[in-house]
């Protein structure tokens, strides 16, 4: 994780106010905050909380961002998944992002891509095959999130196929994939 992080720090730090890190047990709050003042309320009716609810992140994929005095002011987690079956009738692995937030005060200062690309990294450093997410694809197919990749794939609950978009960090991992996505991560004890 530390090699990583260097290096999303080497890329974005010339003239940054901000660094990229692990979250730690003592960050649970602000993210908390963070998260409240960013998306609303409504954020914990998503169909995507179903699979984050009583489950840990996976591990070494819980990320901030940190301001020059170490406040939180962005947050992305990534949590083990069942991204449907295989044509062989296969679990397959997977991660499903999300929330990905940054603090108001911070937009477009290049901190959500920061975070997105150390998610992906460490992801990939990891050995996981695939990222799925549900979010608007105008910000992420940046990052090679697309739809086509979950086609026979739908989210425990209600959600919009367009926004329903993974990214394959073993090429033709998702190939064939069909059902329905399923938490499989520790559960929080
Ligand atoms: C989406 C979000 C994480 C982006 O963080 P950020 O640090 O501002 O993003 P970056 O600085 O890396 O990128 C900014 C660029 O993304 C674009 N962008 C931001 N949100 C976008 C969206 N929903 N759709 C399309 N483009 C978007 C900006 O217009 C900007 O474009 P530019 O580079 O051409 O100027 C942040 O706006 C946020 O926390 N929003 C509220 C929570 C949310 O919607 N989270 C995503 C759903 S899980």
């Amino acid at each position: 994780m530390a090699a990583v992080l260097d290096s999303v720090r080497a890329f974005f730090a010339p003239n940054s106010t901000f660094a990229i890190d692990a979250e730690t047990p003592a960050d649970v709050v602000a993210r908390e905050t963070l998260l409240d003042r960013a998306m609303g309320p409504d954020r914990r009716k998503k169909s995507s909380e179903k699979i984050r609810r009583n489950r840990v992140p996976a591990e070494g994929l819980a990320i901030v961002a940190r301001d020059g005095a170490g406040h939180v002011i962005g947050t992305v987690r990534l949590w083990n998944i069942e991204a449907g079956i295989s044509s062989e009738g296969q679990a397959i692995d997977a991660l499903l992002l999300g929330p990905l937030a940054v603090d108001c005060a911070y937009e477009g200062k290049g901190i959500g891509a920061a975070l997105m690309r150390a998610a992906i990294t460490e992801a990939h450093k990891r050995g996981h095959g695939a990222i799925l997410l549900v979010g608007d694809a105008a910000y992420y197919e940046r990052f090679g999130f697309f739809a086509d990749k979950t086609r026979h794939l739908v989210m425990p609950g209600p959600f919009e196929r367009s926004r329903f978009l993974a990214l394959e960090l073993k090429a033709g991992w998702l190939e064939g994939a069909a059902g329905m996505i399923v938490a499989n991560g520790r559960k929080l004890a």
